[in-house]
């Protein structure tokens, strides 16, 4: 039956026709290509150890980010931490900011592990790591989300409004904290 099936030339035009989706499909279950070796780390490494996706990230952090000037390191959050404010830091964090959303570097659960952090270098910031994070002040963050971070992945984000910015602020603020080592 099969081999009456393969006979007819029609039958082979579609048995092509489906191993060419097959490959399509395979194609983009692998992911984009990354160079050497790297699609086997991205797709299987991550995940162990700690480091995966929901890991905690790196703790404490090494960070040599230029400072803000003073006058803007020194200012505080001017809005309050409510249920508002929070929500619209989360929807630009995680899904409305452009060029792209912030937890591609710095992960849903911002411990710096998301897709994209694998080959930055320095590390995408660690929100979760309160060793690091309580050495920042307020307008530090601030300053460096609307400037980036020169020389590393931290864009700059130009088009976010001050109330913008301060509300990611008191997002980044409220991710959970770690374990104690
Ligand atoms: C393309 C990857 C990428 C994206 C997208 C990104 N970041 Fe970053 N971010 C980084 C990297 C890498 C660093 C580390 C920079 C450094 O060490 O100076 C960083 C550092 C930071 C810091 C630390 C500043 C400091 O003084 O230590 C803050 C705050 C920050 N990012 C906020 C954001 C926010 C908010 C967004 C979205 C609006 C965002 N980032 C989007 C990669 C990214």
């Amino acid at each position: 039956m099969m081999q009456g099936f393969t006979r007819n030339r029609k039958n082979w035009g579609i048995i092509g026709v489906i191993l060419l989706l097959f490959g399509m499909v395979a194609e983009v279950w692998a992911g984009p290509p990354l160079g050497h070796g790297r699609r086997y780390n991205l797709r299987h490494h991550q995940g162990h150890h700690g480091q995966g996706f929901a890991g905690e990230g790196i703790c404490p952090q090494g960070r040599v980010t230029v400072q803000a000037p003073d006058d803007i390191r020194n200012q505080t959050n001017p809005l309050e931490p409510s249920r508002e404010v929070l929500y619209s830091g989360e929807s630009l964090f995680q899904v409305d900011v452009q060029p792209a959303a912030c937890k591609i570097c710095h992960g849903v659960n911002g411990n710096g592990l998301g897709l994209m952090a694998q080959g930055l270098n320095p590390s995408p910031r660690n929100f979760t790591c309160e060793e690091t994070m309580k050495e920042i002040s307020d307008g530090q963050l601030f300053w460096i989300i609307r400037n980036g971070s020169q020389g590393t992945g931290m864009p700059a984000f130009k088009d976010l409004k001050d109330r913008e910015i301060w509300q990611i602020v008191h997002y980044l603020r409220q991710f959970p904290q770690p374990r104690r080592r």
